[in-house]
Parts: C-alpha cells; sequence; structure tokens
C-alpha cells in the first residue's frame, strides 16, 4: 500500500515508516444504505419483543388471569343481586314494583361501579404481587444462568448445587450438575491424555538425539553417514519441537496454576531480548512502544504468548519488511499488538490460522520449520487468562494481531 493510500474496509493502516504510531485498529465496513437501516430497525422491533423477561412475561399472565376471573366475578355478582332483588319484589303490586324499580336500578350500578373499582385496585395490587412472586419462583433459575455463563472448559469442576425443595428446577440444576461432571471427566482425561503421551514420548526422542550426536562426533564417520545423520537429527528437533508445542498447549488449556501480576511491556522487552540476535539477522526494521500494562497470570504462558507472536511476525515477513510491537492500555484493557508486514492473507482465513495444525495457504512447504502450534498456543493462553485475541490483515500485506487481557486489579484503568 502506497502512503496516503486509505485502507481497504476490513483491513488495518500500517505504521506508517520511522513511526511507532498509536494502536492500530480495524478499518470497519461501511454500512449498505436504506436496505441496512430498514433491517436495523426490525432487528431492534425483534429484540423488543424478545427481550421481555420471563418474569414480566408470566407477571402479564397473572394479571390477565386474574383480571378474566374478576370481570366474570363482577358479572356473577350483578347477576345474584339482580336475581335476588327481582325475586323480593315478585310479590309486590303493580304501583310498590313502579316505585321500587328506580331503587334497584341505583343499587344494581352502585353495586357495579364500586365491584368493578374494587377489581382494578385489587388487580393492580396482584399485578404487584404476582411480579415480586414470579422474581422469587425465577430466582434459582438466575441462579443458574449466572452460573453457567461463568463457566468455560477450564472451570468446569463449579457445580450449581442448588438447594430447597425438590422441584423441578432443582431437576433442571441436578441434571446441569451431571452433565458438567461428565464434561468435566472428559475433557481433564483428554488434557491428561495429552500431556502424558508427550511426556513419553519426548525421553525416546531426547534418546535418539544424544546418540545421533555421538554417532556423528566420532571421527571416522563417513559423509553419507553423516548426512543421514543431520537429515534423521532434524526430523527428531522437529518431532521434538512439536511434542513441546503439544505439551504447552495441554498445559494453557488448563485453570491457571500461577497467578502472579505481570507487565506485559516487561515481557515484550524480554522477548524482545531473547530474539534480539534473530531480528538483527533478519534485517527486518523492529519498531516498538513498549508502555506499563499490568495484568495477573502466569508469567511462562504470557511470555510463550507473546514469543509466538514475534517469532510468527518475524518468520512470515518479507525481505525488508517492518515488525512493530505495541503494549499498553489500549480501550482500557492491557494490550499488547505485534505488526508485521509479509504476504496478503484473506480475512476468511484468519480465523483458520488459530487451529491447531493449520497453516496458511502458501505455507505447507515450510511445515519442516513449523509444527503449526503458534498461535493455538496463544488463543488457549489469552481464553486461560480471560482476555481476547484479534488478528486483522494488514493492508498491504502481513497481519496485525492484538492481545487484550483484563487489567489487574488496582490498576489505574484509563492510562494509556
Ligand atoms: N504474523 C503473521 N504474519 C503472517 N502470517 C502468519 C503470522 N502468524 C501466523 N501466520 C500464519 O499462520 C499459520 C499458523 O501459525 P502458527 O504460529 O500457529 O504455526 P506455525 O508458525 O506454522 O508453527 P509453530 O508456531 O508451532 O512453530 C502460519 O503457518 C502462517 O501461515
Ligand atoms: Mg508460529
Amino acid at each position: 500500500m502506497r502512503p496516503g493510500e486509505r485502507p481497504e474496509p476490513g483491513q488495518v493502516e500500517p505504521t506508517r515508516p520511522g513511526d511507532t504510531g498509536t494502536w492500530r485498529r480495524l478499518n470497519a465496513p461501511e454500512p449498505e444504505g436504506a436496505g441496512v437501516e430498514r433491517s436495523a430497525a426490525a432487528a431492534r422491533v425483534h429484540r423488543f419483543t424478545d427481550n421481555i423477561s420471563l418474569r414480566a412475561r408470566l407477571t402479564l399472565i397473572y394479571g390477565m388471569l386474574f383480571f378474566a376471573a374478576g370481570s366474570v366475578l363482577v358479572l356473577v355478582n350483578y347477576l345474584i343481586v339482580a336475581f335476588l332483588l327481582n325475586a323480593l319484589l315478585a310479590e309486590e303490586s303493580a304501583a310498590e314494583l313502579l316505585a321500587h324499580r328506580h331503587l334497584i336500578e341505583q343499587v344494581l350500578t352502585h353495586v357495579t361501579r364500586f365491584s368493578l373499582l374494587a377489581l382494578f385496585l385489587v388487580g393492580l395490587l396482584a399485578v404487584v404481587l404476582g411480579y415480586a412472586v414470579a422474581g422469587r419462583a425465577l430466582s434459582p433459575l438466575q441462579k443458574i444462568t449466572r452460573i453457567a455463563r461463568r463457566l468455560s472448559e477450564r472451570s468446569l469442576h463449579e457445580r450449581i448445587a442448588l438447594s430447597g425443595p425438590d422441584d423441578e428446577i432443582r431437576e433442571l440444576a441436578d441434571t446441569f450438575d451431571g452433565m458438567l461432571e461428565r464434561l468435566d471427566r472428559a475433557f481433564d482425561g483428554q488434557r491428561r491424555f495429552v500431556a502424558n503421551a508427550s511426556h513419553e514420548l519426548r525421553t525416546p526422542l531426547a534418546i535418539n538425539r544424544t546418540l545421533l550426536e555421538v554417532a556423528l562426533s566420532a571421527p571416522d564417520v563417513s559423509p553419507d553417514l553423516k548426512s543421514v545423520g543431520q537429515t534423521l537429527l532434524e526430523t527428531n528437533a522437529r518431532h521434538e519441537r512439536l511434542i513441546d508445542g503439544l505439551l504447552f498447549l495441554a498445559k494453557s488449556d488448563r485453570e491457571l496454576e500461577v497467578r502472579a501480576r505481570v507487565d506485559l511491556g516487561e515481557v515484550a522487552g524480554t522477548v524482545l531480548s531473547q530474539l534480539g540476535g534473530e531480528l538483527s539477522d533478519s534485517g527486518l526494521s523492529l519498531r516498538q512502544d513498549l508502555r506499563p500494562a499490568t495484568v495477573v497470570g502466569d508469567p511462562v504462558l504470557l511470555e510463550r504468548l507473546v514469543a509466538n507472536l514475534v517469532e510468527n511476525a518475524l518468520k512470515y515477513n518479507v525481505e525488508e519488511g517492518e515488525v512493530t510491537i505495541r503494549s499498553g492500555m489500549y480501550e482500557d484493557m492491557p494490550a499488547v499488538q505485534v505488526e508485521n508486514s509479509g504476504k496478503v492473507i484473506p480475512a476468511y482465513e484468519i480465523e483458520g490460522l488459530f487451529e491447531p495444525f493449520r497453516r496458511g495457504s502458501g505455507d505447507r512447504v515450510g511445515s519442516g520449520r513449523s509444527a503449526g502450534l503458534g498461535l493455538s498456543i496463544v488463543r488457549s493462553v489469552v481464553r486461560a487468562h480471560e482476555g481476547v485475541v484479534t488478528a486483522w490483515p494488514r493492508a498491504g500485506g502481513g497481519l496485525v494481531i492484538t492481545v487484550c487481557l483484563p487489567p489487574a486489579p488496582e490498576t489505574a484503568p484509563a492510562r494509556r
């Protein structure tokens, strides 16, 4: 992309040369005219009707039933009073009947008026009480919803454990608890299997490596054997990388075991100094704007997260390309952003890159150098820290990946 040119919608404008710039943001696609407006209005109406809570709906039903039953009662009352009064007058003479007729009509009008007023007032009271009762009846459901929302695959060991009468809601909560128990066991078993298998596979690979190195270090090794040995060493190293990646993925998929205050700026600085050699060998221009951003988390996992992003930015770059790393507060959250030039990546491919063993469409040949687990580990670590990771295509080629994590308690929220 040439300087001054606007990025396409759905792309991120690259940082200008000689500048670390501010946080890169996605250039949002433009709305598509009146059709969009109409469908937005329809969606709002739908949202309103869908959002009438169950509590309000139950109150409405109580109220309507009360008013219907009350109206029938008023009518029956009217008919009984009218019937009784008429029965009393049945034996009166025509002159007396005429004199009392007016009185009866007045009594009936008053009875009806006061009955309707009483119906209205008691009805209002019934609606208010209905609202309160519905709230009380639904509170166990709200508890179930709250807990279900809090649960993720990492905290599946939590249970609803609803106390109270053995009714339908308790049955629902118990069924939910049973499901969580089974899921918890399944996820735990899967993670333990990957971790154990990785451990088991590591030992023979380490033995292979040592044997090959010893064999190759002998002075009388023939060139053919040397070449075969080198190839085997490389294959062994690739498998070791893969197993390490799987082991790390299994570890980062669990709930956090270590929770320390970690400054993302410091982590990014450490990663940059660790990769200093590779960075200077790569010939890429590096820009950095590292500001403090404190989170609570596992420092080892967070360091691996940033390292994976920076390694990718180096690996999937172009000749004389650039890498920019920022840390600090982004939209009130501690964040780290890695931007790199590279080949153009279509937006629809990006989500898939976070899946294990997925590589960009052109990178399959390079699978010898990579395990295809780097971004899966990033996503997993971010999830374990309850954060979000977003990747956007950078205008002109490359990616902009932003990781936002929840701020550590007592961190000034609006620091930028
Ligand atoms: N910063 C980036 N710029 C361009 N493409 C990227 C970037 N990061 C990742 N990719 C693409 O995403 C794919 C997956 O990356 P990921 O880090 O998960 O695996 P990998 O780098 O192939 O292997 P590993 O990190 O395990 O050694 C890569 O093959 C590459 O095509
Ligand atoms: Mg990688």
